[in-house]
């Protein structure tokens, strides 16, 4: 039965993550999947999350079913954390999922069995798992204009434009900051005038966020998103735990709908809860109990925003690091671009043949296209090796 199935080709990034895994060599450079690392190339568990998780191992007494939209402590914590007071929060309803992957699937399903004739438009490029999931969903997935390979930045105009033509049948995936793979974001200016032309133009924008506070702070990274919330009547968020908690294998995320009354909302929350309860039952509770504990925990929340802000700036020198360096080694301001994106990805436009030389012969794990993550990169000296192999491969 099983001969039927045509061998497929792997995901490019867990098919990183595996090669990396069993490569022997010392020197091996891991800027492949996006996870925070130490000087000492670990991601440990945040402070903050092992105090929460000894306090839930000491207090917890059931592990019975939290119930199908998670735990309400949670839902409302996310709510807070990312609309803060953009919006009239009785108008917001969420549903705690499997990560951010989930809460995309799950928004996904419920939106195609609602609307399936809409076609979903994503950023060229955008993180590889997007398409595959709105695909999945039965929906049909365009892309639109986003990164200009030239100036390795986006090309607002060509965004706004692109959307400007969009109407009541596009559903627009936008990512809320530290964009995937390019590291590139929209400025203020662009999320106004964007958020003008979604309401004119009346598609839905669906905002992902899966890197809040990586990028230039847990405020300053939800601008677009908050604008959005405060100007047009409907809008989608889902949000991820697995960067900015530290909790990737906990699987912690969740879908927040914001409607255009609280009656709407409830309903369309009741059709998350529905389009969760056949894909997996009731979402996991350990990551996002955790996550509840330090969010209504004044002494652990602010630990955790401190860590966080560790994360960040750590991040911040490590792409101004490697920007100076490239440039010492170059003479020129060809890589300044590194030093301006934001969160953990810079996309620098590499081919297939760069990158296979990367991977082969210096053992620098990286994406195709070459996306690095830049926290990834542990110290000085493997700053310095990955910017002369970049330059060695580059200029052959
Ligand atoms: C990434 O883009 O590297 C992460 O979001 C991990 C993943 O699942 O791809």
């Amino acid at each position: 039965m099983f001969e039927q199935l045509q061998a497929l080709p792997n995901d490019p990034i867990l098919r990183l993550m595996s090669l990396c895994r069993d490569d022997p060599r010392d020197d091996k450079i891991d800027v492949g999947v996006g996870v925070f690392k130490t000087p000492t190339g670990e991601t440990p568990v945040m402070r903050a999350v092992r105090e929460a998780e000894k306090r839930l191992h000491d207090s917890q007494r059931t592990k019975t079913y939290v119930g199908i939209a998670g735990d309400p402590i949670f839902d409302q914590a996310m709510i807070d954390l990312v609309f803060a007071d953009s919006v009239d929060h009785s108008r917001v309803r969420a549903v705690q999922a499997p990560g951010g992957s989930g809460a995309l699937r799950i928004t996904a399903d419920m939106l195609h069995r609602a609307m399936p004739d809409k076609t979903v438009w994503v950023s060229d490029p955008t993180w590889g798992n997007h398409t595959p999931i709105f695909e999945a969903a039965g929906f049909t997935v365009k892309t639109y204009p986003y990164f200009d390979t030239e100036t390795k930045r986006v090309d607002e105009e060509k965004v706004l434009d692109a959307l400007n033509k969009l109407g009541k049948d596009d559903i627009v995936l936008l990512h809320g900051c530290c964009h995937n793979p390019t590291g590139s974001d929209m400025s203020q200016a662009a999320w106004n005038r964007l958020a003008d032309i979604a309401l004119e133009r009346g598609f839905l924008p669906f905002i992902d966020l899966a890197y809040q506070g990586l990028g230039l702070g847990l405020s300053d990274d939800l601008y677009g998103t908050r604008k959005l919330a405060s100007v047009v009547p409907n809008l989608i968020v889902t949000n991820s735990c697995s960067k900015n908690f530290g909790l990737y294998r906990e699987r912690v995320g969740c879908a927040m709908i914001l409607a255009k009354d609280s009656a709407a909302a409830e309903i369309t929350q009741k059709h998350l809860t529905i389009a969760a309860r056949v894909a997996y039952s009731m979402p996991p509770d350990h990551g996002a109990a955790i996550v509840g504990i330090i969010m209504t925990d004044a002494e652990l929340r602010k630990q955790w925003e401190e860590e966080l802000g560790e994360m960040r700036h750590r991040i911040l020198w490590l792409r101004a690091l490697l920007s100076a360096k490239l440039r010492d080694v170059t003479g020129n301001h060809q890589w300044d671009f590194i030093s301006e994106h934001h969160g953990m990805f810079s996309l620098l436009c590499l081919d297939k043949a760069q990158t296979d030389a990367l991977v082969n012969e210096h053992s620098i794990y990286i994406v195709n296209g070459g996306r690095i993550n830049i926290a990834g990169l542990k110290d000085e000296a493997q700053v310095a090796r990955f910017a002369e192999c970049l330059i060695e491969v580059t200029q052959k």
